[in-house]
This record gives C-alpha cells, sequence and structure tokens, in this order.
C-alpha cells in the first residue's frame, strides 16, 4: 500500500521530533532552529496541539536575559554540525546556544494557533507572551543601530536567508579575520557542495562569530560596531507582521500594559519601509547602512511588503510587475533570488531555490491584500514541487529538482498546514 504525501509528513515530523522541538532534519541541522520551529508548531497543530505547544514552550526556554532568542538552541553537543557551541561560546541563555537570531514568525505563528483554537489555546499563548514581547523589544533596541529607525542585522545567518546575494554588498566591505580559528566544515559532507555557500562566505561568517565573541556578545556594541550591518527586507517585515499579531494577541487575551508600545513599534516601521525601496527596481530590497548601497534584485523577502501590510498603491503595483516578470522566467514560483540579477543560481541555497516557508508566508500576504492570483500560484507552485520531488529542503524553481535537505521538517509542516490538497477542501 502507498502512503500518502499527508501521512509521509506526519511521518517526517514525528522521526525529525527530539522530544519535545524538532530538528530541521537529521544529520545536516542536529538541533532546535528557531524559525524552523515555529513553522513546524503549525504543522503539528494539524494532528497534535498539545505537541505543537511543546515545540514553542521549547524555543522560548533558549531566550537570554536581555529578551533575544537565539537562531539555534544546542542542547547537547554534536560534533557533526559546524559551528557548534564551543565556537559561538555564548553564555547568555539557559542553554548554549547561537550569538544571534532569526526572522521573528513566532508571535504570528502563536497567533495562527489562537484563532484557530479554544480556551486551552488561549492560555498557552498567555504563557508566550511576555517572552514574545520581550524578544520583539530586544530587536526594538539592540538590533536597531544608533541614529537609525529600521531593525538591521549583523550576520547573513540571523535573516535565515543565508548566502542570498543580498548580502554580497555587506560582505564585499569587510574582510576576513586573519585570527579565526581554523575550520572543518560539515555541511559540505551531508550536502553537495555546489548547493552550498563558498569558502570565502564561510570565513566572513565565522568572521563575525568572532567579532561576537570578542565583544562578549554584547549584542547593541554588536550591532554598532560589528564588521556587518545591513537592513533586511526580511526582518522588517516579518517583525512588523509580528507586531501587528502582538497587538491582536495583546487584545484577544486583554491585557493592555504594552499595546502603546507596540503601536509605536508598529508606526515607526510603517515608516521606515521607504529607507528599503529601491525606486530603479521597483522593489523593498535589502541595504548596507554604513554605505548606504541598496540591493539590486528581487529577493523572496521582497515580497513581503504585503504579509506586512507596508508600502504605498504604486510600490504594491511594481512589486506586483516584478513578481510577473519572474514568473514568466521560472516554472515554480518564487525563487529566492532573482533570476534576472547578478548571482542567480538554481540550485544554490538561497540563490535561486523556492523555499516552502517563504512561499507560505508571501502568499498569505498577497491573498489579504487582494492579489489572489499570484497568491494561489505561489501556493500551487509549492504543492507541484512536492508531489513531484518530495519534502526537500528547498527546490529549483525551473525544474523542480528538490535541492539539500530531504525529509526535512518545515517542508512537511507547510503540506500539512497549508499545501496540501485535502487542506484547501477543508
Ligand atoms: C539554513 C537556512 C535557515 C534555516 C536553517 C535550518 O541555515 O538558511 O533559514 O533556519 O538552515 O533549517
Amino acid at each position: 500500500m502507498t502512503i500518502t504525501l499527508n501521512e509521509q509528513a506526519i511521518e517526517i515530523l514525528r522521526k525529525n521530533d527530539r522530544g519535545g522541538f524538532t530538528v530541521p532534519t537529521a544529520r545536516l541541522y542536529p538541533y532546535q532552529w528557531n524559525w524552523d520551529s515555529a513553522f513546524v508548531a503549525l504543522g503539528f497543530a494539524t494532528f497534535d496541539r498539545t505537541r505543537a505547544w511543546r515545540e514553542l514552550e521549547l524555543l522560548v526556554e533558549g531566550q537570554w536575559p536581555n529578551g533575544m532568542i537565539p537562531h539555534i538552541i544546542f542542547r547537547r553537543d554534536d560534533p557533526d554540525y559546524f559551528p557548534g557551541p564551543s565556537v559561538w561560546r555564548t553564555a547568555g541563555g539557559k542553554f548554549p546556544s547561537g550569538g544571534i537570531s532569526q526572522p521573528p514568525v513566532l508571535a504570528s505563528i502563536v497567533l495562527s494557533l489562537l484563532e484557530q483554537g479554544g480556551e486551552g489555546d488561549a492560555a498557552k499563548a498567555r504563557e508566550l507572551y511576555d517572552a514574545i514581547f520581550a524578544w520583539h523589544n530586544w530587536y526594538h533596541t539592540e538590533r536597531t543601530p544608533e541614529g537609525h529607525d529600521i531593525v538591521c542585522t549583523v550576520h547573513p545567518w540571523e535573516t535565515g536567508r543565508d548566502n542570498c546575494p543580498d548580502w554580497e554588498l555587506g560582505l564585499d566591505r569587510m574582510a576576513v579575520d586573519p585570527d579565526i580559528d581554523p575550520y572543518v566544515r560539515k555541511d559540505t559532507e551531508h550536502a553537495d557542495a555546489s548547493q552550498r555557500p563558498s569558502k570565502l562566505q564561510y570565513d566572513k561568517f565565522v568572521t563575525i562569530i568572532k567579532a561576537g565573541r570578542d565583544l562578549n556578545w554584547d549584542q547593541k556594541r554588536l550591532t554598532n560596531e560589528g564588521p556587518f550591518l545591513m537592513a533586511d527586507p526580511g526582518i522588517h517585515f516579518i517583525l512588523l507582521r509580528a507586531d501587528r499579531d502582538l497587538l491582536k494577541i495583546a487584545q484577544t487575551l486583554g491585557l493592555d500594559e504594552h499595546i502603546g508600545q507596540i503601536q509605536k513599534w508598529i508606526d515607526t516601521a510603517v515608516r521606515a519601509s521607504d529607507y528599503l525601496w529601491n525606486d530603479r527596481l521597483g522593489a523593498f530590497c535589502a541595504r548596507d547602512v554604513r554605505s548606504g548601497e541598496i540591493s539590486q534584485g528581487f529577493s523572496s523577502a521582497s515580497a513581503l511588503c504585503f504579509y506586512a501590510d507596508a508600502g504605498t498603491t504604486e510600490q504594491r503595483k511594481r512589486s506586483v510587475e516584478n513578481m510577473e516578470r519572474i514568473a514568466s522566467k521560472v516554472q515554480f514560483m518564487l525563487p529566492s533570488w532573482d533570476p534576472d540579477a547578478d548571482g542567480f543560481e538554481a540550485q544554490r541555497y538561497w540563490c535561486g531555490p523556492v523555499w516552502p516557508q517563504m512561499n507560505h508566508i508571501i502568499s498569505e500576504g498577497l491573498a489579504e491584500q487582494g492579489e489572489q492570483e499570484l497568491a494561489n500560484r505561489i501556493r500551487n507552485d509549492l504543492a507541484s514541487v512536492i508531489q513531484q520531488s518530495g519534502f526537500f529542503e528547498c527546490f529549483n524553481p525551473v525544474t523542480g529538482a528538490g535541492c539539500i535537505g530531504t525529509d526535512f521538517s518545515w517542508t512537511a509542516a507547510m503540506w500539512l498546514a497549508w499545501a496540501t490538497p485535502t487542506k484547501m477542501a477543508s
């Protein structure tokens, strides 16, 4: 008997469960990752709500006293991963962890669970609320550089879009620290090196980690003095959406205390969106804060202005035109990088492949803002590549071939919670 894709997806989540938290995929990513866990909770919620909340509770357990929820939580060391806890050497939270964060989708996932659920879900959301508020506060204070009102990032890994050509502007400006310790990459042992970031990029990624360590992970200083400082439409729009959703959670739960503060964050972020506007291209793009230079390609993060409910009518119209241009060039939407821009590579990680969790939030935003046709195409294309190739980490937008990690948790979760045809029928 052949098992259905829904059954396979459930099996993947169960198999990647490490006792309350889920690894993105065995071996390549053997720990708990921040935004992966949030998306994975949506998948668990389709068949086990208690387990869905548990995933989020364990994620919040990694929070630092300054409010940051790190991008990876290292509950136990796994020599199969680089860079592990002995490289980061953080002492911020209850567990060793990475010293940077990741896109803050947590509030939006909690709101989805709350809206689907009942009594028990409200209590769970209440338990997580203060931690989420503290995390957003951290982004708005410690990750917002002095003299600016836009949230930024200090490391490409913080954006979740590790080697997107967007980051070349910032990486080009920084040198590899000659004092970084020699290291052996593990990712290229588990995945095809031609689909992974380059050696020079890795040297720079490790250089930023060393800078963080040298600053004893003082996050304000890392933002203001670190070697890399860019503003990312991904983090900016996801945080703006998450602030809007946090406000709704507060209102639903009758928590008044922070409402004024959250509203201020929203108003500031809506205004700050223009900082990322590339008028030549007609898109919101990543920008190097120190040089002011702006990236020149339409990335999947550019498409998140709809999800954030940001941008003027004209800015949205031009963003849609870019997506229509891209749709005529690829078989499967939405590539992570612009097929007409320098650096596009259909199979190299964030230089082209379609990413399941990005398609989900982009499509959700487009549908909410009345762009139903594009929203449907982005959803249906994800369903098609999964049907064609299986539960890969990401997919070649030209051929639909699966790339890098197999039996991937967020792909399974996005299928169950959103892309599966049975979900559409329900
Ligand atoms: C890669 C991705 C990142 C993801 C992580 C675990 O680093 O770029 O977005 O969170 O893998 O899946």
